[in-house]
């Protein structure tokens, strides 16, 4: 075995953040290559990673987590010491609309990737069993919704997805935890809040939102807005996964939420608030009067939030980044990396924006 990680879905939103942390000079860990595995959807954005392209450390290549004879050859080839699975269809909206590729992807791809790893450790001796990792990147939505007063979301929680996608997400961490209980695969679960922050695709709320707001569109709220997710700043949440990585007991499911709960018109109205001060309109106006309330996502969850005890507990983890900062540093990205927008707000994006808010 190698000291190399295999990523799949690198070249989506978190995935992109996870190997910049992973192979910045900072990092006290750094594998002597990342294997990036992205079929590159809609989501896949290679350019995320265009200041790696000189990187001897990254390697990249496409294809998809459901080829299996492709999966298998890039276990043989780099004989790595952990695979991190980010690879999914992501978008509650689009796997209501339709879920077809997110039973392939979600479900039948981490499958693959499931089976393809125990063919390989099963290979490994003794002491690369003992080093070798699965890492699964799931969410909090597959506990369902939760009511105002209800206690935040922890690991005991019972399984309720409402969506497509989190029933998916749902199924495949239930296979991830099959495979370690029945083939002894060295298996670690991660279930996350709502991520935020640089090369998110503007299909999902906070990217959505500025902008739409910077090309005076109306900036669409579904419902009453009272909504409420727990914002986690991506690079926290990278943090995150380097722990349960390092020190996760294998088997185990750790949530990862940014204590940091708001409703979608909270949201909306402090990326408006900041834009105002940073990019003040001509005729002075605020960006809020863009906003429009339009009809609500059918089976709407009301409430994500979660207990991050056990993480913060057992291995020392804890989100550092304060809302109002992370929300801060993520318009300004957004305002610096316009050209980052203008590039993959492409034929696709337009028409899913036309088929979906219209
Ligand atoms: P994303 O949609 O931005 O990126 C997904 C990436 O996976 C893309 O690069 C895409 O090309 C790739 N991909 C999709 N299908 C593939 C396939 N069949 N084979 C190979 N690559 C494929 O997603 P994200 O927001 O970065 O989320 C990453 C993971 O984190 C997902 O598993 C998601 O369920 C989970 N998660 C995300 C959030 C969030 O707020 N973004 C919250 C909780 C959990
Ligand atoms: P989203 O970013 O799609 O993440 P998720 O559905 O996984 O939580 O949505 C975050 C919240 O914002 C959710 O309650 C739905 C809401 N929302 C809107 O009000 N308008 C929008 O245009 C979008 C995309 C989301």
């Amino acid at each position: 075995m190698k000291n190399n990680i295999i990523v799949t879905g690198g070249a989506g939103f978190i995935g992109s953040n996870f190997i910049l942390e992973t192979l910045d000079s900072s990092n006290s860990n750094i594998p002597d290559l990342v294997i990036n595995l992205d079929c590159l959807t809609y989501a896949g954005n290679p350019e995320n990673l265009a200041s790696l392209k000189d990187n001897a450390r990254y390697t990249f290549t496409k294809g998809s987590i459901t080829d299996q004879t492709l999966v298998t050859s890039l276990f043989i080839e780099y004989q790595p010491r952990a695979i991190i699975h980010f690879a999914a269809e992501s978008h509650v909206d689009r796997s209501i609309r339709d879920s077809s590729d997110f039973i392939e992807t979600n479900i039948v791809g981490t499958y693959r990737l499931l089976e393809s790893a125990r063919q390989y450790y099963d290979h490994l001796n003794k002491e690369d069993k003992a080093q070798f990792r699965f890492l699964h990147i799931s969410t909090d939505e597959v506990y369902g919704t939760l009511n105002a007063h209800d206690v935040p979301f922890s690991e005991k929680n019972k399984y309720e997805p409402n969506s497509p996608y989190s029933a998916s997400k749902a199924s495949s961490d239930h296979l991830v935890r099959a495979w370690h209980h029945t083939y002894h695969l060295p298996t670690l679960i991660t279930n996350c809040s709502n991520n935020y922050g640089p090369y998110q695709f503007p299909e999902k709320l906070i990217p959505l939102c500025i902008f739409n707001a910077l090309t005076n569109k109306s900036i669409p709220i579904y419902g009453d807005g009272k909504q409420i997710r727990d914002w986690l700043y991506v690079k926290d949440h990278c943090k995150a996964i380097q722990s349960v990585l390092l020190r996760g007991k294998i088997g185990e499911t750790y949530n990862v939420g940014g204590l940091n709960e708001k409703t979608n018109l909270e949201v909306v109205h402090a990326i408006c608030h900041i834009l105002d001060e940073l990019k003040p309109k001509i005729n002075k106006e605020s960006y809020v009067k863009q906003i429009q309330f339009i009809q609500d996502r059918p089976g709407h969850d009301k409430r994500y939030a979660i207990d991050a005890a056990k993480i913060q507990t057992d291995l020392g983890w804890k989100p550092e980044t304060s809302f109002e900062i992370g929300l801060r540093q993520t318009v300004i990205w957004y305002l610096e990396h316009q050209d980052w927008v203008n590039h993959i707000v492409t034929g696709e994006y337009q028409h899913w924006i036309k088929k979906h808010y219209s």
